[in-house]
């Protein structure tokens, strides 16, 4: 009997549901030669943290690809295919050398680069190593995260720098965190502004902070540039409106406001407490790799905690599945909602509804660029040199509730807050921050009561 939830008899229709279609393809496959996997490889990815290649070979797995990575004794990093290309020994059981990697089994030394430097026990006249290479990866670091470029090489990007790097007091401290799921369902979490209301604040416990115990009103639009979305949520808080938006963008970066934001007092354009990657290590397996940002505009009352931050673990609840089960069954959090989606999501046995919209949005953009329908220049360095620009933010406006209040008011404060962000594209720096200032100023102008 072909039914579907729509049709199935009730009740008690288990015995017509239990079916499991296969996964999304086109998006959850990430290994080589598939449409995801190639977009993904023209981008830098994070593959693990500095702090990670100590003297020993360091074993990553990425986008399918067994790799390892480390860094020599001149203190250049390599991230080789992780077989030796004589017989298939691991590197990572490899001797770190002055220059690159030697294999363990018979001593072959590869560079960084992947030339192969010796074959000691070939005889002196043998060619051999002038007419082989190993596969490498171009690398670099940049803050504590090792990223790698594994595309064509005549494709290779300049790194890009965001413009929420360069903020003076911003303290930016890698992590980490494994998940034993499809990279899509973690990435979608950004984009889902009602599980904030829901998983963190009201069906167990609040998570993070009261404020996010109010629902608030959900939008969601493409960047102007159509390289990625964010969300637009308002909520009131008190006497003041409080606008956030995520911002993720291709295809598969993004970055999250204040962790635990009170909306205490008024605030314009603060900018964000992570930036992430969400790095399939193969199509069961994702890395959250990433920063904590740690500043006074989004950890006003110092409430993060650095040493909690590194490999495998970041410093806010339900984040890893490092609580006991019964903890996590207690009180699930981001990781628990997110891995037990199933190991790759099914989309075609979802409901999507309202809340659901940036969802589809994001898969729809997704969809495009792995079709080629549009131009993937997400993450391009600016000819000028400047940073790029990037849209996540709270802020909090003084703006008195109105007894006819109601969600399509909030949510038109909402569109104005990121109309006035959107108008400092004008700009960089300090010029842009102010002229954004100016122009939420204007908007609590515009729904201010006077007094
Ligand atoms: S297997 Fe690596 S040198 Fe022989
Ligand atoms: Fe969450």
């Amino acid at each position: 009997m072909d039914v579907s939830r729509k049709t199935a008899p009730r009740p008690y229709s288990g015995y017509y549901l239990r079916d499991v279609p296969e996964p999304d393809a086109e998006l959850t496959r990430t290994g080589p030669g598939t449409p995801m996997g190639e977009l993904m490889r023209r981008f830098w990815q994070p593959v693990c943290l500095s702090s990670e290649l100590t003297d020993l070979p360091h074993a990553i797995r990425v986008l399918g690809e067994d790799l390892v990575a480390f860094r020599d004794k001149r203190g250049e990093i390599g991230v080789l295919l992780r077989h030796c290309s004589h017989r298939g020994t691991s590197l990572e059981y490899g001797i770190v050398s002055e220059r690159g990697i030697r294999c363990c089994y018979h001593g072959w030394l590869f560079d960084i680069d992947g030339t192969v430097l010796e074959t000691p026990g070939e005889p002196p006249d043998s060619g051999m190593k002038d007419t082989l290479r190993h596969g490498a990866y171009p690398a670099r670091e940049y803050r504590g995260l090792v990223f790698a470029y594994m595309g064509p090489p005549d494709e290779q990007l300049e790194f890009p720098i965001l413009d929420t790097y360069g903020k003076p007091d911003n303290e930016m401290v890698p992590y980490s965190v494994w998940h034993p799921c499809n990279w899509l369902q973690v990435k979608e979490n950004f984009v889902d502004p009602a599980h904030a209301y829901f998983l963190h604040s009201t069906i167990t416990t609040v998570q993070f902070s009261n404020a996010w115990a109010e629902m608030p009103t959900f939008d969601w639009d493409e960047t102007p540039d159509r390289q990625g979305m964010y969300y637009i949520t308002a909520r009131r808080v008190d006497g003041r409106v409080w606008v956030r938006s995520n911002h993720i963008w291709l295809p598969n970066v993004g970055q999250v406001g204040a962790l635990l934001e009170k909306a205490e007092k008024e605030k314009f354009f603060n900018r964000v407490s992570i930036t992430r990657w969400t790095v399939p290590i193969d199509d069961m397996h994702t890395w959250i790799i990433g920063w904590r940002h740690f500043n006074k505009d989004v950890d006003p009352f110092d409430e993060g905690r650095r040493d909690e931050c590194g490999p495998g673990s970041v410093d806010f609840e339900g984040q890893t599945g490092n609580r006991s089960y019964e903890e996590r069954q207690r009180v699930p959090g981001d990781w628990d909602a997110q891995v037990s989606q199933r190991e790759i999501a099914v989309h075609a046995l979802e409901h999507l509804g309202y809340t659901d919209g940036g969802v589809a949005m994001w898969r729809r953009l997704l969809r495009r660029a792995v079709r080629g329908e549009m131009e993937v220049t997400a993450q391009r360095s600016r000819a000028d040199g400047d940073p790029l620009h990037t849209y996540t933010h709270d802020t909090v406006l003084e703006i008195a509730e109105t007894p006819d209040e109601d969600a399509r008011r909030l949510k038109a404060v909402g569109r104005d807050v990121l109309e006035a962000i959107l108008s400092g594209d004008a700009y960089e720096g300090e010029a842009r921050r102010s002229h954004i200032r100016k122009a939420l100023g204007e908007v609590k102008a515009k729904y201010g009561v006077p007094a």
